[in-house]
């Protein structure tokens, strides 16, 4: 038989996995690796998902019209007016992001760290990835001067990157670029003749919307870029699957939709029908699904705060959370501390908490960060207990105070005290 290549599977399905392992064997781990939003399901979606079960047939690729009208509606709603026409759903963000990179020529600029499935996506593709640092402040985005800077060295290499990825509110850094980043990216896209994918499935999950502006590249250039959004993180259904995306209104916008119809096609057919059932009625956000959403932003930031403020207290120096349920410490400030105990770069430190703490996180190393930076992202979004106690941390008026959520952070707060103390180990939680 011929060898087969094959590139590891993703880090985080990897590590879930192996956290469930270690569990069933009695082990008790803290597990912030893995970022799914873990909520009761709302009893309409079921309801919907039942409704949807006489929808059997294959129907359109890119979706049926009442679908695709609801997701357009759901985009005019924030502000960018949107046809059925120009939307595409399909079985999560994942598969409409390959499609994406199938379509577009060139090699791709990815934020650095960046969600860990962007760039082996680009491998499958066969692109060259160019990562560019984030500023200080927020990631999801390139610091404009980089990007320039980038783009000059890459051409300057043989590379012809097209394809610009951002990540509006950011997974692996929780932070929301602000607008007038937004704007300069913007500017530096045109410029560049760049392609800009705005993965925006995070964007109703920001934590206090009224206080923190969002501006989509989509909202500034509107004839560059895609947007792309699902039903995972907002409500919580990550395993049934339901994405969309919504592309440029002009021709060329057309035809790049006729391009990813097409690999859908031959990918995937169509998203499944009982699930364009569940799409129509989430995306069209009657009451009950818009009080889910403020009331899931509501925890998921009142948690990522409170693992911010840990890691901060620990000596970590940490960008404050906005949008999502990740933080991203940076724990430079005690390298010194830290290599006294072995730790000198991300897989060490993740190491080091898994094996003294029980702490699972994801090394920025998996994230296209610097090997060597002391950087790792925490997933907060697990943290919330049982059915029972994820229904009373939603109703909470601070969820970070509930015994079974507090008793977590006191050991999450430990075990990064343990990483510079002397005696190692911890004795049995
Ligand atoms: C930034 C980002 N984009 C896209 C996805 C994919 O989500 P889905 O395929 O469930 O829509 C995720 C999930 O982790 C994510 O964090």
């Amino acid at each position: 038989m011929t060898a087969v290549t094959f590139a590891p599977p993703s880090p985080n399905l990897a590590l879930n996995q192996l956290v469930d392992r270690r569990r069933a064997g009695g082990d008790s781990l803290i597990h912030l690796a893995f970022g799914e939003a873990r909520l009761p399901l709302l009893p309409q979606l079921a309801e919907q998902l039942a409704i949807g079960a006489t929808r059997s047939a294959y129907g359109p690729v890119a979706g049926a019209d009442g679908v695709r009208a609801a997701v357009a509606g759901y985009f005019t709603r924030r502000g960018l007016p949107t046809g059925a026409d120009r939307i595409v759903v399909g079985p999560g963000s994942k598969p409409l992001l390959m499609a994406l990179q199938l379509s577009v020529p060139g090699d791709v600029l990815l934020p650095q760290p960046a969600w860990n499935t962007y760039a082996p996506q680009a491998a499958y593709a066969g692109k060259k990835v160019f990562g560019v640092p984030i500023p200080r402040e927020y990631g999801g985005m390139p610091d404009p001067g980089a990007l320039r800077e980038t783009i000059r060295r890459a051409r300057r290499g043989g590379g012809d990157p097209r394809l610009l990825v951002l990540t509006l509110p950011d997974n692996p850094t929780g932070t929301l670029a602000p607008p007038a980043a937004v704007r300069e990216i913007c500017a530096l896209a045109r410029a560049e003749d760049l392609l800009i994918v705005s993965d925006e499935i995070y964007r109703d999950i920001v934590h206090d919307p009224e206080a923190t502006p969002f501006l989509s590249p989509a909202d500034v250039a509107p004839e560059r870029t895609v947007v792309t959004t699902g039903l995972s993180k907002t409500l919580g259904i990550g395993g049934w699957r339901i994405g969309a995306a919504r592309f440029p209104p002009d021709e060329a916008g057309g035809l790049l939709l006729d391009a990813v119809v097409a690999a859908a096609s031959e990918l995937w057919s169509t998203l499944a029908g009982p699930m364009q059932q569940v799409a129509e009625y989430a995306f069209a956000e009657p009451p009950e699904i818009l009080a889910r959403k403020r009331a899931s932003a509501r925890l998921h930031g009142a948690v990522a705060r409170a693992v911010h403020r840990i890691a901060v207290e620990a000596g970590a120096e940490c960008r404050p959370p906005a949008g999502g349920f990740y933080v991203y410490p940076d724990f430079e400030p005690l390298r010194g501390r830290l290599a006294a105990h072995g730790v000198t770069d991300s897989a060490s430190l993740a190491e080091r908490l898994i094996d003294d703490s029980g702490i699972v996180v994801l090394g920025g190393h998996l994230l296209g960060d610097r090997p060597e930076a002391l950087r790792f992202k925490a997933a907060t979004s697990l943290l919330y207990g049982d059915e029972q106690q994820q229904q009373q941390a939603l109703q909470a008026a601070d969820p970070a105070a509930l015994p079974h959520i507090a008793e977590t952070l006191d050991s999450l707060a430990e075990g990064f005290a343990r990483l510079t103390r002397r005696g190692g180990a911890r004795t049995a939680r």
